[in-house]
C-alpha cells in the first residue's frame, strides 16, 4: 500500500485493539457507526465460538476526524476487548502473571505457561522464532481477534470508495466441500452480485444458496458434534470500478498482486484466485478471454459529469466499451477493466480440534494430544467480511494512487475529470 496506511496493535485478550490509517483526505464525513455495522458483521456466522458471545465490537474514532469529518490527519481508531476483565492478572503489561514464573508441565490452566503448542498454529515456531517459552507470547497476536482492527479500518475505506460508487461485497461459495450451486462464473453482472450478496446477507452462513446453506450448516453441526473443524472459500466483488487502477508498468504496481498480498494476510487463507482463476489453467484461449463489443453511449451517460447509480453497469464506466463475460475478474494486465472485481479465498480448517492432534510439549519435549482452548468451529463467513476489509483498502488506495489529492474536493475533481476522458476516448 503506497497511499494509504494502516498498522493494527493488540493482543486477543489484551485489553483493546488498535489501528492508525494514514493517508485518508481531508471531509470524508465518517461516524463510529460507519465501523461499527462491519464490526457486527464480523462476528456473526453459523460456527463460531464462544468468544464472539463474549464481545459486542465498538470502535472509538480518537484522532483524525472533527464534527463526522475527517481532518487529513492520521485516523486512530480502538476496539476495547471486553474479555480483558476476565483475563487482566494474566495479560496486564504492568503486573507478573503466573506464566511468567517457572514452567509448569500440568494439564493448561489459566494462567499458567501455555507449552503445548498446537498443530497448524503459529505456536510451535512463533516460539523458536521469538524465543518465548510461553506460547500465549505468540497466540496473542496471530489470534485472527486482530481482524477486527483491520475491519475497521476497511470500513473506513469502504466510506471512502462509498463516495465514488464503489461497492464492496462478498458471499460464501463453500463450506467443508459443501458448494453453492449457481450459474457460471462469468456471467456475474453487477446486478447479479448484489443479489447473491443481499441473500448472502441474510444466511446464517453468508451462502446465497438456501440449499447449500442448510448442506453447509449440517455440516458444521457433525464437526461440532465430532469436535472437528471446517474451511472453505468466499467470494468478495468490487462494484463500480473505474477501468485504470493499479498498473502493468512494475509488477508490484499490479492491483491483483495487491489484493492476493492483502487476502493471504489474513489468518488461515491459503489460496487465492482472480476471476476465473485456476479454473481458467485447464480451457482453450478462446474459451475464456472476454471479447469486447462497442455501444453507442446516450446523450445522458455522455454528459454525466458525477455518477451517482452504484448500480451502474460497466459499460458506462468504460465509455461504451464492455464485455459480455467477466473470466478475468475485472482486471487485464494489471490493472482494472472495469468489470467488476472478482477475487475468491480458500481458507483452511481452524487449527483448534476438540479432537486430539499429535504434538509435542515444549519444556517436556513428550508427546501428548493437543489441549483445546475456547475456538471457532468455523469461521468462512466472517473471513469473507475480512475480505471485504482488507480489499476496500487495497482499492481505496489504488483509487488514492490514481486520483489522489488532499481533500474530497480535490479527489472529486480529478475523478470526475477522468471519467470524462474515457467518456469522450
Ligand atoms: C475469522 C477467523 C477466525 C478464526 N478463529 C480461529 C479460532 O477460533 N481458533 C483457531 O485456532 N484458529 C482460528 N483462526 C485461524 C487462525 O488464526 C490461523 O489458522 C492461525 O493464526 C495460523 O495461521 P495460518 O493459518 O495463516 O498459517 C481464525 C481465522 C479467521 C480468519
Amino acid at each position: 500500500m503506497t497511499k494509504l496506511k494502516f498498522l493494527t496493535a493488540g493482543e486477543s485478550h489484551g485489553q483493546a485493539l488498535t489501528c492508525i490509517l494514514d493517508g485518508l483526505p481531508s471531509n470524508l464525513a465518517l461516524y463510529a457507526d460507519d465501523i461499527n455495522k462491519d464490526l457486527a458483521r464480523r462476528q456473526k456466522g453459523f460456527g463460531r465460538g464462544g468468544r464472539m458471545k463474549i464481545e459486542t465490537d465498538r470502535v472509538q474514532i480518537l484522532s483524525g476526524v472533527r464534527n463526522g469529518k475527517t481532518l487529513g490527519s492520521p485516523v486512530s481508531l480502538l476496539i476495547e476487548n471486553k474479555d480483558w476483565a476476565n483475563w487482566e492478572m494474566i495479560m496486564n503489561p504492568d503486573t507478573l502473571s503466573t506464566s511468567a514464573g517457572p514452567h509448569h508441565n500440568v494439564p493448561l490452566q489459566k494462567g499458567e505457561a501455555v507449552t503445548r503448542p498446537r498443530p497448524g498454529h503459529a505456536d510451535l515456531t512463533g516460539a523458536l522464532k521469538y524465543g518465548h517459552r510461553d506460547l500465549r507470547n505468540v497466540l496473542e497476536r496471530s489470534s485472527a481477534r486482530e481482524t477486527a482492527a483491520r475491519v475497521a479500518a476497511g470500513a473506513v475505506a469502504k466510506k471512502f470508495l462509498s463516495e465514488f460508487d464503489i461497492q464492496i461485497v462478498s458471499y460464501v461459495t463453500e463450506i467443508g466441500g459443501v458448494k453453492q450451486i449457481r450459474e457460471h462464473r462469468a456471467q456475474s453482472t453487477v446486478k447479479t452480485l448484489l443479489s447473491l450478496f443481499k441473500k448472502a446477507e441474510a444466511s446464517q452462513v453468508r451462502c446465497p444458496d438456501e440449499k447449500a446453506e442448510e448442506k453447509m450448516i449440517a455440516k458444521i453441526k457433525t464437526a461440532m458434534k465430532k469436535g472437528d473443524t471446517l474451511g472453505g472459500v468466499f467470494e468478495v466483488a468490487v462494484l463500480g470500478v473505474p477501468p485504470g487502477l493499479g498498473s502493468y508498468s512494475q509488477w508490484d504496481r499490479k492491483i491483483e498482486a495487491k489484493l492476493s498480498y492483502a487476502i493471504m494476510g489474513i489468518q488461515a487463507i491459503k489460496g487465492v484466485e482472480i476471476g476465473l482463476g485456476f479454473e481458467m489453467a485447464g480451457n482453450f484461449g478462446s474459451e475464456v478471454m472476454d471479447e469486447l463489443y462497442y455501444r453507442t453511449q446516450n446523450t445522458e451517460q455522455r454528459t454525466q459529469t458525477k455518477t451517482q447509480n452504484p448500480k451502474r453497469q460497466s459499460q458506462d464506466l468504460s465509455g461504451g466499451f464492455y464485455r459480455k463475460t467477466n473470466n478475468a475478474g475485472g482486471i487485464e494486465g494489471g490493472m482494472s477493466n472495469g468489470m467488476p472485481v472478482i477475487v475468491r479465498a480458500a481458507m483452511k480448517p481452524i487449527p483448534t480440534l476438540k479432537t486430539p492432534l499429535s504434538s509435542i510439549d515444549i519444556n517436556t519435549k513428550k508427546k501428548f494430544l493437543a489441549a483445546y482452548e475456547r475456538s471457532d468451529t468455523c469461521a468462512v463467513p466472517a473471513a469473507s467480511v475480512i475480505g471485504e476489509a482488507v480489499t476496500a483498502l487495497v482499492i481505496a488506495d489504488c483509487f488514492l494512487d490514481k486520483f489522489g489529492g488532499d481533500s474530497m474536493e480535490e479527489i472529486r475533481r480529478n475523478y470526475s475529470g477522468y471519467l470524462k476522458q474515457i467518456r469522450e476516448f
